[in-house]
């Protein structure tokens, strides 16, 4: 299910740097996202993007909050309206007059589905992050250890087996890497080791 955005503009710039306040969206993730294994998608995409921007961008804090927000209200309308998806939680930042790099990172992460481009690293990360962290959860989830002990190479182990969380499009996986212009292998390993503390 996709639906095309067809707009490439979104927020208002004079915007920039507003965000939610934590709390704001916490309430707005548990009001709207109630499928728990969603809420942890969300969350771990949430984590990974703090980590990226505080450990790999050297940002400061509130752009990494950003970051964070970004991830974790990607997919905040997928629960309830997925017919709607992304458009509904894009038009929602927007009446929160929300910063509109924070909008864009949304609006852009499945550039297939929903026809806009990811521009800024924020972006680009945040596509990266989507679908390559779900396939590893659920290979986390098939392992005894979880991620404990998760090697590089049983990923892509994963990764080639076409049947093995077969929902998650490896074209995707490796077009947002080349994107972002970061190795998959890097972003495999710097998943594997920070996803342990969120499983
Ligand atoms: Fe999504
Ligand atoms: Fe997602």
């Amino acid at each position: 299910m996709s639906l095309q955005l067809n707009r490439t503009s979104f927020g208002d710039a004079a915007n920039k740097g507003n965000t939610l306040l934590r709390a704001e969206a916490e309430s707005l993730f548990n009001e709207w996202v109630i499928n728990p294994r969603l809420q942890l998608h969300m969350k771990q995409v949430a984590y990974l993007m703090t980590c990226w921007a505080k450990e790999k961008e050297n940002l400061d804090e509130e752009n990494q909050w950003q970051w964070e927000m970004a991830g974790l209200l990607h997919d905040a309308d997928w629960d309830q309206w997925p017919d709607q998806h992304c458009k509904k939680i894009i038009e929602e930042l927007e009446k929160r007059n929300v910063d509109p790099g924070i909008i864009h990172a949304i609006a852009s992460h499945g550039p297939n589905h929903f026809g806009v481009e990811p521009e800024t690293k924020m972006d680009k990360m945040l596509y990266a992050f989507d679908e390559l962290s779900g396939l590893i959860h659920a290979y986390s989830l098939m392992r005894p250890g979880g991620y404990d002990g998760m090697e590089l190479k049983g990923v892509k182990k994963r990764l080639k087996e076409k049947s093995f969380a077969a929902n998650v499009s490896r074209e995707e996986i490796n077009d947002a890497c080349n994107r972002a212009g970061i190795s998959l292998d890097d972003i495999i390993n710097f998943i594997i080791s920070r996803q342990v503390l969120v499983s």
